[in-house]
């Protein structure tokens, strides 16, 4: 079995990262997700944009499993999702999540939180895993904190962090939630730094976010998400400059007039 899948991955080693294929998705009576179709290619940079309640944490929290779905089908690899167990772990790591608050491991050190899945999920030594920990985090600036605590660290420290400690998996994609809309404005340019180089070291990401420069300057693509639905999707220039839709256009002449 295990080899069996294995094969498949070597195969699925070029194209598309992350389908969704008819995707759908409900919450009692609210169909938050309605039809989702989207395609990620590998090392692509993917900004979703909408308004609030549009389903955007949603989508992400269904792509690494947080949120199960009700038809259509999502596969990471060439892989459909795993649904319980050791794979379903595996998933997680191969998928980097990190959300709007900083979900470290309050009790741990830095060291520690970006130490602790290599150890458990990827089995690695652990002196390799701290060795790597402390290369991701000094890359993402926080190298003298390695010994702190979450809690003695700012927003922005502890979001790097989250990033690193999601980094140290060696994810194959990133999907990013409102990274930066509980931090302090000063601290929002240090996290964004990160992400542009990580999309510039080529890693897939998808990113919700408010922060249109970053959309301007990282994606690929940007999606637009109203009610449930992809709206629309096109270039960051295409879609700033001539957004198609009136959802779309109603949505930006709100944020970049705010
Ligand atoms: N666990 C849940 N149970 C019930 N409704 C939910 C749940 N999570 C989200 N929702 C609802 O689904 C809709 C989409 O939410 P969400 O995906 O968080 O949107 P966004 O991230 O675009 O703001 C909202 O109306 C929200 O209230
Ligand atoms: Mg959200």
């Amino acid at each position: 079995m295990t080899e069996v899948s294995m094969a498949k991955e070597d195969v699925a080693s070029t194209g598309d990262l992350v389908v969704l294929k008819s995707v759908n998705k409900h919450f009692g009576a609210l169909h938050v997700l309605q039809d989702i179709d989207l395609t990620i290619a590998r090392g692509e940079v993917v900004v979703v944009i909408g308004p609030s309640g549009s389903g955007k944490s949603t989508l992400c929290r269904t792509i690494n499993r947080l949120e199960t779905i009700d038809s259509g089908e999502i596969s990471i690899d060439g892989r459909p999702l795993p649904h319980e167990g050791k794979e379903l772990a595996r998933l997680r790591a191969d998928v980097g999540m990190v959300f709007q608050s900083f979900n470290l491991f309050a009790h741990k050190t830095v060291l520690e939180n970006v130490t602790l899945g290599q150890v458990k999920v990827r089995r690695k030594d652990r002196k390799q895993a701290e060795e790597r920990a402390r290369t991701l985090l000094d890359r993402v600036g926080v190298g003298a904190q390695a010994d702190k605590y979450p809690a003695q660290l700012s927003g922005g420290q502890q979001q790097r962090v989250a990033i690193a400690r999601a980094l140290a998996m060696e994810p194959k994609v990133m999907l990013f939630d409102e990274p930066t809309s509980a931090l302090d404005p000063e601290m929002i340019n240090e996290v964004l730094e990160v992400m542009q180089q990580l999309a510039r070291d080529g890693m897939t990401m998808i990113v919700v976010t408010h922060e249109m420069g970053f959309a301007r300057s990282a994606a690929n693509r940007v999606v637009f998400m109203a009610d449930g639905r992809i709206i629309e999707q096109a270039t960051p220039d295409q879609f700033f400059s001539n957004p198609r839709s009136d959802r779309a256009k109603d949505f930006l002449s709100k944020i970049l007039h705010h």
